[in-house]
């Protein structure tokens, strides 16, 4: 019953408040994050951070895989290296990064040899080439030892390695020479300024175990991308023959994309990671200071923000253009940090007339020049994925606006260029006899799940032309999951992870719940994943990255799949933030196949809770929420076409109801805060 629930709640929070231990931040760092998770429960089970900044490996392998001495780390120690090339391999068990530090004892003159694989199919003696860095720049540190004795490595500091899970050992010395490996330990770098790194601010836990993985690997990936900027060199790029050199930045932590791969700030993914990040773990600042390094960069003379590489600027995306300013919308919704807003507004403004300005005036459609080269397959379908994003971004904006200090005027306009965006986009790219839209004006074969899948989130179009395409959709399903037509039919996992927003949008939870179980269960449970985290694209994408090797394994630490973590909050357990800080929220749930869920997330204004329970003839839901914020409470009808019962506190609520029949719901202002109890029998 929900109320129990809630009662084990509560007593574990008094049980567990007592139990925090004292913990690190990285190096200097300044503390910043919490120091207790905000909800503590048996939920804290499925978190994948380690609870101390230092830790060990967890087995220790044989290059084929094999366990040497049936007995983890501990009994395995310590191991013996002997002869030219032998190699041994620690498996951390989950993804990590930071600084190795390895004890050993030789009997002679050598080196070893630390390469540091992502999946352990990668495991040989070089890094694992998962990121578009030339071959031959992730390949092995070494340990050199010059007499017999004992030794200690550490990596330094300007070498620090993240996103592995396992460290290959080989030895470089005469068949005569032995090192015997006493001890490896590793001192997680990311997240810096977390003393404790399971101090997460949200939660999620239901009645389906996968679900509750999925929601915490999306929340461990993001973690382990969030560097400390100071103490990392960017990805090393290929210029005029030479390798780049540069530090990530002078923050204490920056929130980069797929840490194996990039070792960047890309702000391609801040649509749905800002999201994540709020609802999970909580932390913002390493968005924040992403997000400034884009506003840093952007160019003084058009407003085209640059990715911001440091040394390599490619000004080039309209894509990623666009997702940093809806990145600035989301930040500034979960933070209401105004200093930011107003720091960078004037930059904002010049991003959005730098890219409304390639709007023509003919049919009313954003005139794309991207020639970013990633996913040049993808180009040209872009446009009508472009213009949707260009919705999104004007209607954001204009949100963004209302918060700013004297713009209304031009939240106005930035409304009126929306509407008149979303009325081109549906007069010229949607298709009737199919049912959904097209890629571009011309192309008429071609339904990209992508495009489709944003026109349903955006709400770029009404709920009957939204339940078609959601219905189109499926038609890309197989066993395995939804293939991607743009991507001339690969598996992509983000953009499957748009398809199921989609859905839920849609009012399909059923429809995503399968389409989530479909995709996850063969990316966790693939041998080749880390089990962990989430791959930017888990098959052979021979159209991805044009100019790598077809089978170069591409990250499997990706932000672009972890949106996940916040549909499962917004759209499953329903609750979302609707103004800065939460001062108006809504939750809506929905229940699919699932019988119970809850969950919560944190802003400064205090906790958000929720959680529901199906039952015979209904449910239950119960809610907490801070005193003076004021949301809807939007419930689904128990029977299809019937108006149920609702009782808030044991009261019978009749009025102030209102019945959307199409959708099959009921929506209730509630205002004050403080905790509910809504039972709903058909
Ligand atoms: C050890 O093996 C490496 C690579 O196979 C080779 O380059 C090196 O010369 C060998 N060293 C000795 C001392 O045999
Ligand atoms: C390495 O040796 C040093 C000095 O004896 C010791 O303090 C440290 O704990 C050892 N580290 C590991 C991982 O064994
Ligand atoms: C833009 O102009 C400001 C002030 O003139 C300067 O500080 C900044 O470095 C310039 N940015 C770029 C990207 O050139
Ligand atoms: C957001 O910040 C502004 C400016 O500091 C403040 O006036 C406003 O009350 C804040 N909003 C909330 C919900 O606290
Ligand atoms: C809003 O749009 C009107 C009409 O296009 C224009 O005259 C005005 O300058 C715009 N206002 C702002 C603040 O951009
Ligand atoms: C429209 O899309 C098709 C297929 O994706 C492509 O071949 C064509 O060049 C595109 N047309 C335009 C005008 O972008
Ligand atoms: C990926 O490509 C490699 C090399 O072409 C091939 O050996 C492997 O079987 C492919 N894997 C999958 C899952 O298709
Ligand atoms: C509740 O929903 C209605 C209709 O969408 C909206 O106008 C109103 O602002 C919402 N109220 C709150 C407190 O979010």
């Amino acid at each position: 019953m929900a109320s129990s629930v809630w009662l084990r709640f509560i007593w574990c929070l008094a049980i567990l408040a007592s139990a925090s231990l004292a913990q690190k931040c990285w190096r200097e760092t300044t503390c910043e994050g919490p120091e207790d998770s905000a909800f503590p429960g048996p939920w804290d089970k499925y978190i994948y951070a380690p609870s101390s900044r230092t830790v060990e490996p967890k087995e220790v392998l044989t290059i084929s895989g094999t366990s040497p001495s049936n007995g983890g780390y501990r009994r395995s120690m310590p191991y013996t290296l002997q002869g030219n090339g032998s190699t041994v391999v620690f498996d951390f068990g989950v993804k990590v990064g930071g600084i190795i530090t390895l004890n050993y004892t030789s009997t002679g003159s050598g080196a070893l040899g630390l390469a540091f694989p992502e999946t352990n199919s990668g495991t040989r003696q070089a890094s694992d080439t998962s990121d578009d860095a030339p071959e031959g720049l992730r390949g092995a540190l070494y340990a050199i030892f010059k007499e017999a004795g004992e030794g200690s490595y550490s990596v330094p500091d300007e070498d620090m390695r993240a996103g592995f899970r396992y460290m290959v050992v080989f030895l470089l010395a005469d068949c005569s020479t032995e090192v015997s490996i006493e001890g490896v330990s590793l001192e997680i770098g990311f997240q810096p300024t977390w003393s404790n790194l399971r101090a997460y601010q949200g939660y999620f836990f239901s009645d389906d175990k996968l679900l509750n993985r999925i929601w915490y690997s999306g929340a461990y990936a993001l973690q382990v991308n969030a560097m400390p900027a100071r103490a990392v060199h960017q990805l090393p790029m290929m210029m005029d023959g030479k390798a780049t050199d540069a530090k990530m930045g002078l923050d204490d932590m920056t929130v980069v994309d797929g840490i194996k791969a990039d070792y960047e700030v890309w702000p391609g993914d801040m649509g749905t990671s800002v999201s994540s990040l709020f609802v999970s773990t909580g932390d913002l600042e390493s968005t924040k200071n992403a997000l400034q390094k884009v506003y840093n960069t952007q160019s003084n003379l058009t407003g085209a923000f640059n990715e911001p590489r440091g040394t390599f600027n490619p000004k080039s995306s309209e894509t990623y253009h666009l997702w940093s300013m809806i990145g600035t919308f989301y930040y500034v919704l979960y933070s209401n940090d105004t200093d930011f807003l107003e720091r960078n507004w004037e930059g904002y403004k010049s991003a959005m007339s730098y890219i409304y300005q390639k709007v023509d005036s003919t049919r009313g459609l954003l005139q794309a020049t991207d020639t970013c080269n990633q996913d040049i397959s993808r180009q040209a379908s872009k446009s009508l994925e472009m213009q949707i994003i260009l919705y999104h971004a004007l209607k954001t904006g204009a949100r963004l606006a209302t918060w700013a200090k004297n713009s209304l005027t031009l939240s106005d306009n930035w409304s009126k260029q929306a509407e008149d965006l979303k009325h081109s986009i549906n007069t010229h790219c949607w298709d009737d006899n199919y049912g959904a839209f097209k890629a571009n004006i011309t192309d008429t074969t071609l339904y990209p799940q992508v495009a489709n899948s944003l026109a349903i989130l955006y709400e770029i179009t009404d709920p009957a032309r939204s339940s078609r395409i959601s219905e189109n959709l499926i038609k890309n399903w197989t066993p395995n999951g939804a293939v991607t037509p743009e991507l001339g039919g690969t598996f992509s996992p983000f953009t499957s992870t748009l398809e199921i927003h989609a859905h839920f949008a849609a009012g399909q939870p059923a429809r995503a719940l399968d389409l989530i179980h479909r995709s996850w269960t063969r990316y966790l449970q693939s041998p080749d994943s880390t089990s962990t985290s989430l791959s930017e694209s888990p098959q052979n994408n021979t159209l991805k990255h044009i100019g790598f090797p077809p089978h170069a394994p591409h990250t499997h630490n990706n932000n672009q799949p972890t949106s996940p973590t916040h549909a499962l909050t917004e759209s499953i357990l329903g609750l979302s933030v609707t103004s800065p800080i939460g001062l108006t929220w809504k939750i809506a749930p929905q229940f699919g196949n699932l019988h119970r869920v809850e969950g919560g997330f944190t802003t400064p204004l205090g906790k958000y809770q929720v959680s529901w329970e199906t039952r015979a003839g209904g449910y239950d839901l119960a809610f907490a929420v801070p005193s003076g914020t004021k949301g809807n409470l939007t419930l689904p009808f128990v029977e299809p076409g019937r108006r149920p019962s609702i009782q808030i506190d044991g009261n019978d609520i009749l009025r102030g109801v209102w019945w959307d029949e199409v959708r099959g719901t009921a929506t209730v202002v509630v205002s004050g805060g403080g905790r509910c109890e809504v039972v709903v029998r058909g």
